[in-house]
């Protein structure tokens, strides 16, 4: 083999875009320097931080991951799932498509491009140890990482739900359940995880299709809810600390809307709902708005790959978007969102989608979309109704819109901040300062960050 001028372009750039990639050194530097890739130094700092939440004794994954002689079985099906990227079946089950997009998100849990490559690396080599003495410090688990949102205030129990193992979808409702409150506090976080009898994991055994939830006041009157409804394998949801949400004293959880499916075995289910709260004293500072849209008439052919619904809506409000979550059923594969504005489109995220892990991605504050009343938002849902989707069950059905999960359906889930023209235009000046943009510099999810004034299209 020659090195020739363009292999040496090709390596400089490889070890460039390592570093871009933000490896952590000391793993970069043992591939550099030819060492072999080992399950000590370079593999269990990647487990402990992406995978150990859900697989370790009596969290949600089959198998726990926690030691050599734990992952060592296991070594090839790491390989091939971790090297899904962004599609169905992808550990950590994290879909956002690397390539297009804002790139910042709270509690990202992705593997980069180079710890991928050092995986299959290190797999292919045989999986070796290495030396005991280079494996860093086991995670001490505690109430705080039983919690994406961290350690709750309160948990609230909802009544359990049994499915038998073979049954048709069902819908109904659970009782109200008192959260337990006793003053009105302003929630910072919430998360609602479903816990069951299933032995060994319950991920990939959740009976709870959804849960729609909601709040009654200490007096009984409704209050709407906090956060988005409890979906299959949905993970915690922060709100931007400028727009906490008000659970007031005396608060009850109702559950106007449960869709269970079965899971092939005898389940009892419930939801555990974890507030987290802002410290007393708190006041919010932004208004949260509605943007949840979609569903509307779906027709998907059998057997086919690449179907797309798009939908269409205007921002009636400046809003910033502090969430991404995409929602359809089991034929599901991928979302995109764009926003277009003044005659320029910018594509804020693309995700593959997987029925079986139903994401909410938070933007971090300095890169949630800042987006100006009148932009187009434009979502388009991608469907793949062959056995190359192995969540369809028959791939020989047409496919509408409907509510079972093996009907489809295509929303956007969202409840952005919305501002008035003056606090749209403080925000930018923010985002501006933070990101330290030159004068009429723009950045993707601000089309507006390069101008001094809000132009006239935005002032009306
Ligand atoms: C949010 C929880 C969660 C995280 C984080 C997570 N997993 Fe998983 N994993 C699961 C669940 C649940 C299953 C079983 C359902 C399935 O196969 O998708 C699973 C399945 C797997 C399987 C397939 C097991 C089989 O039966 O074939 C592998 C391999 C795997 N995970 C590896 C990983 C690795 C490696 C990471 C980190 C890079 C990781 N997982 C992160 C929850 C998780």
């Amino acid at each position: 083999m020659t090195f020739g001028h363009s292999h040496w372009k090709l390596a400089i750039f490889a070890l460039a875009a390592i570093a871009l990639l933000g490896v952590p050194q000391a793993a970069a530097a043992g591939q550099g320097a030819g060492d072999e890739v080992t399950f000590s130094k370079d593999i269990a700092p990647i487990l402990q931080r992406s995978c150990q939440s859900c697989h370790r004794p009596n969290s949600v994954a089959p198998m726990s991951l926690l030691t050599y002689e734990e992952v060592r079985p296991w070594a090839r099906s790491i390989k091939q799932r971790t090297g899904l990227r962004n599609r169905m079946g992808v550990m950590p089950p994290w879909f956002i498509e690397k390539d297009v997009g804002i790139q910042s998100f709270k509690e990202d849990i992705s593997l980069s491009e180079a710890e991928i490559e050092m995986i299959g690396a290190w797999v292919d080599a045989g999986a070796p140890r290495g030396n005991p003495a280079d494996m860093p410090p086991p995670v001490v688990f505690t109430a705080a990482n039983e919690w994406d949102i961290g350690e709750p205030d309160i948990v609230v129990e909802s009544a359990p739900f049994t499915m038998a193992a073979e049954a048709p979808d069902y819908w109904g409702a659970l009782p109200p359940t008192p959260v337990g409150n006793t003053e009105d506090r302003y929630v910072a976080a919430v998360q609602i995880k479903e816990v069951s009898d299933v032995q060994g994991g319950t991920g990939g055994k959740f009976i709870f299709h959804h849960a729609i939830h909601a709040l009654l006041g200490g007096d009984g009157s409704p209050v709407g809810s906090i956060g988005g409804p409890h979906e299959v394998g949905r993970n915690g949801q922060t709100f931007d600390a400028q727009a906490g949400r008000l659970l007031p004293a005396g608060a009850q959880l109702v559950w106007p809307s449960i869709h269970m499916h079965a899971n092939g075995e005898q389940t009892t289910a419930r939801l555990l709902t974890a507030y987290r709260f802002h410290p007393r004293g708190y006041e919010p500072t932004r208004k949260l708005g509605d943007l949840t849209f979609g569903n509307g008439e779906i027709d998907l052919d059998p057997m086919t790959p690449g179907q797309e619904v798009h939908m269409y809506t205007t921002l009636r409000d400046n809003i910033k978007l502090t969430t991404f979550e995409p929602h359809m059923h089991a034929s599901g594969v991928r979302m995109c969102i764009e926003a277009i504005w003044g005659g320029r489109s910018e594509m804020l995220n693309c995700a593959g989608y997987d029925h079986n892990w139903v994401k909410v991605y938070h933007y971090e504050d300095d890169y949630a979309p800042l987006l100006p009343k009148g932009t187009l938002i434009h979502v388009t849902s991608y469907f793949d109704t062959t056995p190359a989707n192995t969540n369809v069950i028959d791939p020989r059905n047409w496919q509408g819109l409907g509510h079972r999960s093996i009907d489809n359906m295509s929303i956007i889930i969202a409840s952005p901040i919305v501002m008035s023209d003056e606090e749209f235009a403080e925000e930018m000046q923010m985002r501006r300062e933070r990101l330290d943009l030159a004068k009429g510099e723009s950045v993707v999810g601000c089309p507006l960050c390069g101008f001094e004034e809000l132009p006239a299209a935005a002032q009306n």
